[in-house]
C-alpha cells in the first residue's frame, strides 16, 4: 500500500509547493517571521530565546521522499528493550547525545539550539508577518500534533546524522499502556506496561538522564498520573501532595484518562484542536484550544515530570521530552485507526500550514503540515503495543469521578488559570524540588 501511495504524495508536495498562493490564510513562518522575532512569554514567566534573526542561505522546501524499496524504520517501545539491543541502543543515544551537545551554539542542530526552538514556537517569540501583536503559539490550538511530530522527525536526523547511522530511530514511551498483556499470537509487538518512567531516563550516569524533575518521576515503579493536576504546585502549600494510588488504581485510572481522550471524547473536531490561522490571537487557555490529548495525559504529564518538562521554554532540555512526544504522535496516528469517522482536517488552513525547521545538515527548511500526517510516507512506523488497554475500557464504573476536580482545572477560567500559572514562578518548583 505505502509503496503506492508514497510517490503520489511525493508528487502531490511538489505540485502543492507550486500552487501556493500569497492569499492562503495558513500561518507561514518565514524570513519574515524570524526577523521580527522578540522575546516572548509564557504565562508571564519571560523566555528570550529568538533564533539569530537573519536566516543564512536558501530556505529548501521539505518533501518527503519515502524509497518503497526499503522497509519502514521502526520506533520501537522503551520498556521492552533489553539484552544486547538495549545495550546497543543506550552506546548510540549516550554517544548521540554527546556529540549533540557538543555543538557550538551557533550551530542550529547542538542540544541547546534545539530547545531554543521549540521554546521560540512555544513561548510567543514569534509574531504573525505584518501583524504587531498577533503572537504564534504552536500548542493550545490545532498545529500541535503535526509541529511535534516535525520537532521529533528533525531531531533524530540529527542523531542520525551525528552517529553516521541513517537507520536509527528513537524510541518511545509507551506511557498509555499500564497492562501487560501476552502478545497476540504471531504479533512482534511489545505488550509490556510502560507506565512508570523509563529506566534509562533514570540513570545518573546516562546522557538520557536529568535531575532537574519532581521526586516522584524518579521512583521506579511508580506508576506516573496522567491525570496530575498542574495546580497542585503551589508555593503556598509546599510540594504537591501526589496521590499516594496504589500501581492498581492510578493505572486503572491512567486507562480511563486514555479512553476518555482518544474515544469518548476525542471525536474528529475535538481531537487535533482549534483553528488558529493568520489573523486570529493567539489561545492562551487550555480548555479553550487544546485538543483532547494535548490536555491529557501530555500537559498533565509534563507538570507531571516537573522541572525542565513544566513549562515550553525549558521541556525539551530533559531528553525524556523526545521519546515521551514520539508517542504523542503514535498515539495520533492510533487515533486516526480506531474508526468512530476519525479524520484530519481537510481545511486548507491547516493542511497548509508551513514551519521552518533546521534539517541534519543545518539547512533550512520550510515544511508544511500535510506533509506530516502520515508517518509511513516519512518512512517510519511505531512497534506495535498494547492499545487495547485503553481501547476496551469499561467505563460503567468510573474511577476518573473522584478526579473531576482535576480535571475540572483543563477548564478553568483566565484569571484562575494565572494564579495557577504564577505558581510555576516559585524557584523551588523550577528546581524540580
Ligand atoms: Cu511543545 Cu510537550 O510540548
Amino acid at each position: 500500500m505505502a509503496s503506492i501511495v508514497a510517490p503520489v504524495l511525493f508528487i502531490q508536495c511538489l505540485l502543492s509547493i507550486l500552487l501556493t498562493t500569497t492569499l492562503a490564510a495558513p500561518i507561514n513562518i518565514t524570513r519574515e517571521t524570524f526577523r521580527t522575532c522578540r522575546p516572548g512569554n509564557w504565562v508571564g514567566i519571560p523566555s528570550d530565546c529568538c533564533p539569530p534573526k537573519v536566516i543564512k542561505g536558501p530556505i529548501v522546501d521539505f518533501c518527503p521522499q519515502y524509497d518503497a524499496a526499503k522497509p519502514l524504520r521502526v520506533r520501537k517501545a522503551l520498556q521492552c528493550l533489553s539484552g544486547h539491543e538495549l545495550k546497543t541502543y543506550t552506546r548510540k543515544l549516550e554517544r548521540g547525545y554527546a556529540l549533540m551537545r557538543a555543538l557550538p551554539d551557533s550551530d542550529p542542530r547542538s542540544f541547546k539550539r534545539q530547545n531554543a526552538i521549540h521554546c521560540a514556537y512555544g513561548t510567543a517569540s514569534f509574531i504573525q508577518d505584518g501583524s504587531t501583536n498577533l503572537t504564534i503559539d504552536i500548542h493550545l490550538n490545532w498545529h500541535f500534533l503535526p509541529w511535534h511530530r516535525m520537532f521529533v522527525y528533525f531531531h533524530e536526523k540529527i542523531l542520525q546524522k551525528l552517529l553516521g547511522d541513517p537507520e536509527f530511530s528513537l524510541h518511545f514511551w509507551n506511557f498509555d499502556n499500564s497492562v501487560t498483556a501476552k502478545p497476540r499470537h504471531g504479533s512482534h509487538g511489545c505488550y509490556k506496561a510502560g507506565h512508570f518512567v523509563p529506566p534509562m531516563y533514570n540513570e545518573p550516569s546516562k546522557a538520557t538522564f536529568e535531575a532537574n524533575r519532581s521526586f516522584m518521576a524518579f521512583e521506579p515503579n511508580r506508576a506516573v498520573d496522567l491525570a496530575f493536576d498542574l495546580s497542585q504546585w503551589s508555593p503556598v502549600l509546599g510540594p504537591p501532595t501526589f496521590p499516594n494510588n496504589t500501581v492498581e488504581e492510578q493505572t486503572r485510572m491512567n486507562r480511563e484518562i486514555m479512553h476518555r481522550s482518544m474515544i469518548t471524547l476525542g471525536n474528529t473536531t475535538s481531537f487535533i484542536g482549534k483553528p488558529y490561522r493568520v489573523g486570529d490571537a493567539q489561545i492562551l487557555i487550555p480548555a479553550a484550544g487544546a485538543g483532547t490529548i494535548e490536555m491529557l495525559p501530555h500537559n498533565t504529564l509534563h507538570a507531571y515530570i516537573g522541572g525542565w518538562m513544566m513549562q515550553p521554554g525549558t521541556a525539551p532540555i530533559d531528553p525524556i521530552f523526545y521519546p515521551f512526544h514520539a508517542n504523542m504522535e503514535r498515539l495520533w496516528s492510533v487515533w486516526r485507526k480506531l474508526g468512530y469517522g476519525n479524520d484530519d482536517p481537510t481545511d486548507p488552513d491547516w493542511l497548509d500550514a508551513t514551519f521552518l525547521f533546521w534539517d541534519e545538515n543545518a539547512v533550512m527548511r520550510r515544511v508544511k503540515t500535510r506533509d506530516f500526517v502520515d508517518l509511513n510516507a516519512l518512512g517510519y512506523r511505531y512497534e506495535e503495543v498494547n492499545d487495547a488497554s485503553w481501547i476496551f475500557f469499561d467505563n460503567s464504573t468510573s474511577p476518573v469521578r473522584n478526579y473531576r476536580s482535576r480535571v475540572v482545572f483543563l477548564s478553568m477560567l483566565p484569571d484562575q488559570e494565572a494564579h495557577q500559572m504564577s505558581f510555576m514562578q516559585n524557584p523551588k518548583i523550577l528546581a524540580g524540588y
